[in-house]
């Protein structure tokens, strides 16, 4: 792909710069799209257009909406477009995350569909559309389309730059037809997803959901033994991209060594030096599982005793969409949770579950990491889930266990972590007592083999594999023409 011209759109921005008393300060937001997608942008260059969400952003305009990151080492330049409270309400805390959130991760919260939103939706699309548009420099540009608040992106993008190579990634799960045909706007999901050169989903089966959707609700022809749809005179190939991190990761680089680690972060939260540490790290919220892995938690220290005292699970959620009642609520019930544990299983100085309730940078995640014995993600679904893999690529010393759920993306490549069913309670305090008595060298040879899946399926291979298939098929429409 050499001398084409690419363009990443996205919703969150890969910096987010905010104006504080100590002067504009920039925040890496916890969402694993930029944790995958910086690396990629920073290495091709080109343009990202991004919802501009910090409270500086119209201070640090290098020329109109523009600004040149990252900050200190400028590759390539951040377009920011801008959207009104309403925007935000109906397209990005509506439609997409009351509506398509719920409805692809199965996670027992019901979708709400207003029509309201919808059409929010659909004009906020359009105007990344515009922005894209106004932002190519050529008729052909590579566009990398992110995530569920852009379905009808593909296709605005298709009929006004008929010659762009679209490809889409769909970060989150896809729900087989049946539930996802509870969507009021199943076909226009489609067709809008079908304006795209390839689609890209974490596994082979949220592909042959979405071509089973495909198959019961739009008119097309599909191509089982390519998966790809011909829909309106055109191809669009459906394809599996299991999402990475990069590695070495950029936060490893700094870090102390894992011993001074332990030590740091034992003092910070005010443990004793030999205390056992688990840590779960992520945003608050319903699909990640933390009320189910707390009452794992309750279960251990009922059912194996002696670890009270002896272990302590450290909480790290930061909080995100607030504005949505589902997310306060679960932020309410989690620290009711975390004060019942504690008052029942803690004692004059010892409590067992620590909720850090804010936003962590990538730095202060890693040294966590490093500092554990155990990590936990326990999702109720998730597509791929990168913390699973950046706590496997924090621990250079090839220790620590990984308790991960069966029903993450990510469990299909670390096989060697304990895999665990997030909905039984019991299942999971058994599988936190295992991983704090597996001998260290259980521990190694697992972390190694785990090591050696993220290391080589990493975000540049998922990323490189991608614009190799969008370069065969610019080579071969050039050919055809
Ligand atoms: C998931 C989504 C991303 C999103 C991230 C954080 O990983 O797939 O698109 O950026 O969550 O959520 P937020 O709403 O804060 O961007």
């Amino acid at each position: 792909l050499s001398g084409s011209e690419v363009i990443v759109v996205s919703n969150r921005e890969p910096y987010i710069h905010n104006r504080t008393d100590n002067g504009i300060t920039l925040q890496i937001p916890a969402s694993g799209l930029v944790a995958a997608l910086e690396p990629i942008t920073r290495a091709c260059g080109g343009t990202w257009v991004a919802h501009g969400s910090g409270t500086a952003d119209r201070e640090t305009v290098d020329t109109y909406d523009r600004v040149a990151v990252p900050p200190g080492h400028p590759s390539y330049t951040l377009r920011r477009v801008w959207l009104t409270e309403e925007e935000q309400d109906g397209y990005y805390y509506g439609a997409a995350n009351e509506g398509l959130w719920p409805l692809c991760h199965i996670a027992f919260v019901r979708p709400v569909f207003r029509e309201t939103d919808w059409r929010m939706y659909r004009a906020v699309n359009a105007k990344f559309a515009d922005a894209v548009v106004a932002e190519a420099k050529r008729e052909d540009p590579v566009v990398l389309v992110q995530d569920y608040h852009f379905a009808l992106l593909p296709r605005m993008i298709r009929e006004r730059l008929p010659r762009a190579t679209i490809v889409t990634f769909w970060h989150i799960p896809w729900p087989n037809a049946e539930t996802f045909g509870i969507c009021p706007w199943r076909e226009e999901i489609i067709d809008g997803l079908l304006g795209s050169s390839i689609l890209g989903f974490h596994t082979q089966a949220h592909c042959n959901h979405f071509l089973e959707a495909v198959d019961a609700y739009v008119e097309s022809r599909i191509d089982r033994e390519r998966d790809a749809v011909t829909y309106g005179g055109e191809e669009t190939l459906i394809r599996p991209y299991p999402i990475s991190i990069e590695w070495p990761p950029a936060a490893l680089a700094g870090q102390k060594s894992v011993e001074e680690c332990r030590a740091a972060v034992r003092q910070r939260l005010g443990l004793p030096p030999e205390m056992r540490l688990g840590v779960g790290i992520e945003r608050f919220d319903y699909t990640k599982g933390i009320i189910d892995r707390m009452k794992a938690i309750d279960t251990l220290l009922t059912d194996y005793p002696e670890w009270k005292g002896h272990f302590v699970f450290a909480q790290v959620a930061a909080p995100t969409r607030s504005k949505l009642a589902n997310y306060r609520q679960l932020q309410e019930e989690a620290e009711a949770l975390a004060r019942d544990i504690n008052v029942r299983h803690g004692t004059e100085g010892y409590e067992p579950i620590k909720l850090l309730v804010r936003h962590h940078e990538p730095d202060e995640v890693f040294e966590l990491f490093r500092a554990a014995d155990l990590c936990v993600v326990s999702s109720l679904h998730d597509g791929m889930n990168l913390v699973a893999k950046e706590f496997v690529a924090a621990r250079d010393d090839e220790a620590g266990v990984l308790i991960l759920s069966a029903f993450a993306g990510a469990s299909r490549e670390l096989a060697e972590a304990l895999i665990v069913n997030p909905y039984n309670a019991h299942a999971m305090g058994e599988a936190f007592n295992r991983a704090l008595t597996m001998p260290l060298g259980e521990q190694r040879e697992r972390m190694r083999l785990m090591r050696d899946q993220v290391r080589e399926r990493n975000v540049y291979r998922w990323a490189g594999q991608m614009l190799l298939a969008a370069s065969r098929l610019r080579k071969r429409q050039r050919i055809r023409r």
